[in-house]
Formats: C-alpha cells, sequence, structure tokens
C-alpha cells in the first residue's frame, strides 16, 4: 500500500503522542526528540489504549496495568502488573514513519 498520511507535525510536539485510525488498526504516533515513531495503540495484554497512558523517554507505560513498551520499537519492555505479579506479553507492531513537509506518513502493508 506504500505511504499514508496520518497526521501533521504540529499536531504531535515533543515529547507528546497521539492515536490515529486507519481502518480497524489503532495507531500510537509520537515524536520523541523531534523524530516521529509509530507503534500499535492497543496494549498487547488486554487492548489498553496506550496513547491514555504514560510517556516517559521513549518508554509508553499502559494505563490499565501498567505494561510498558519502547515506542522506538515496539518491544516489550515490561508486562502488566497483575497483583504483586509481572507477566509476559507481547511486542506491539511498528510502523515505518516519513516525514514530508507538514505531513507525517506512516507505511502501511
Ligand atoms: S491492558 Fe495494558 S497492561 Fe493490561
Amino acid at each position: 500500500m506504500g505511504f499514508v498520511k496520518v497526521a501533521e507535525i504540529q499536531e504531535i510536539p515533543v515529547g507528546t503522542m497521539k492515536m490515529v485510525k486507519l481502518g480497524e488498526k489503532e495507531i500510537l504516533i509520537v515524536n520523541i526528540g523531534g523524530k516521529f515513531y509509530a507503534i500499535g495503540n492497543k496494549c498487547t495484554h488486554m487492548g489498553g489504549d496506550l496513547s491514555r497512558g504514560r510517556l516517559e523517554g521513549n518508554m509508553v507505560t499502559c494505563p490499565r496495568h501498567g505494561a510498558k513498551f519502547d515506542v522506538t520499537t515496539g518491544k516489550s519492555i515490561a508486562g502488566p502488573k497483575i497483583g504483586f505479579l509481572r507477566v509476559k506479553t507481547g511486542d506491539e507492531p511498528a510502523y515505518e514513519v516519513k516525514v514530508e513537509g507538514n505531513d507525517i506518513l506512516l507505511k502501511i502493508d
């Protein structure tokens, strides 16, 4: 499918994130130091909305049970915390991002 425009750069200032919808997919776009990254927005544990989570550096924490993901790669850093236990959860898909002028484009297969 190639690259699709999903947002404009002024919508996502440095250190913030935004969820965009592409068909059925929810994708989290993050601006870290002026560079944009995109991963799946639905937590791989139980579908928590990562765009409502906390962003610290390149790590987003799910608002539901605290799973942590690296937004630059989609990799799971820490699983959800259930009671005293941390269990494992899968990685998020990561998407290629490109900026053209003011437009943020995502590569979708
Ligand atoms: S839904 Fe995200 S940690 Fe449980």
